[in-house]
């Protein structure tokens, strides 16, 4: 039986190898740190300024964001908040309609909410990062981890034009033995802006699961009290049995 259950384990081993390192060679890798607030902030700040004129995060609201990420309300109020009609308890929506949306762009902005998730944190990263010039598209550019993306890359002005370098100097789509070069420099330098783009990543992680902050910062809690009752439970068995011994 013992031994069974010992080529099981072997027999497994490559699965679990495989698993592991399955990941898209041409990601990059972004591990969310929740923990991180001032990251956080600064995610929130990019997200609005940059995104939320297209995209929305419909299952955050803006009282909570700021609640979780310890933003005063008024900061909030005076600097997040742009549309005259939203308030510090509603949900950090726009007034994009996807029919609009889809006419102008040729494909609707999703909503961000869950975007971390579906797509995962390496994707949405690279994809922050992936936008290089396109000439060909409608928009200018184009996208390493999107191929033909809809979407203009807005952070331009911060990052600067990348263009897409092959091995052998001619402009392939995608694939392998390309790679992105700045050619024409942004406000931020290329550190300053991958460290934004993972605040900005770093925030949507958040987003999709906030109630992940709170629960990391009350296991600690947790792990005292199980260990405080488990001493006070001894305590008290040692009592009881005291007498039938
Ligand atoms: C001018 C409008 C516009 C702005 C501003 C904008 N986007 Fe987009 N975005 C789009 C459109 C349109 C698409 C859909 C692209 C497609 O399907 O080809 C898209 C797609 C995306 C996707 C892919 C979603 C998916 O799963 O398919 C992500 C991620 C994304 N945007 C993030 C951002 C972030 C982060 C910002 C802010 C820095 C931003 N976008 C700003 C228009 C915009």
């Amino acid at each position: 039986m013992r031994k069974s259950l010992f080529a099981l384990c072997f027999a497994l081993l490559p699965v679990t190898g495989l698993a592991a390192g399955g990941g898209d060679a041409h990601l990059r890798d972004m591990t969310p740190d929740l923990h991180d607030k001032a990251s956080l902030q600064n995610g929130m700040q990019l997200f609005v300024n940059y995104c939320m004129g297209c995209h929305s995060l419909e299952h955050q609201r803006f009282a909570r964001a700021a609640e979780d990420l310890d933003i005063p309300r008024e900061l909030v109020e005076e600097h997040l908040i742009f549309a005259d009609a939203q308030a510090f308890n509603d949900q950090m929506d726009n007034a994009m309609e996807p029919a609009q949306g889809e006419s102008w762009f040729g494909a609707a902005p999703p909503d961000l909410t869950l975007v971390t998730r579906l797509r995962g944190a390496d994707w949405v990263y690279s994809y922050l990062l992936g936008f290089y010039r396109d000439p060909q598209r409608p928009t200018g550019v184009n996208n390493t981890v999107f191929p033909l993306v809809a979407m203009p890359n807005v952070l331009e002005p911060l990052q600067g034009v990348q263009q897409q370098v092959c091995g052998d100097g001619e402009h392939e789509d995608g694939g392998a033995g390309c790679h992105l070069e700045l050619v024409q420099e942004g406000a931020m330098s290329p550190d300053a802006f991958e460290r934004a783009m993972f605040d900005l990543t770093n925030f949507l992680a958040y987003v999709g699961e906030p109630s992940r902050l709170q629960a990391q910062a009350l296991a600690p809690k947790v792990l005292i009290f199980l260990f405080i009752f488990a001493v006070v439970a001894y305590l008290l068995k040692r009592e009881y049995w005291r007498d039938v011994h």
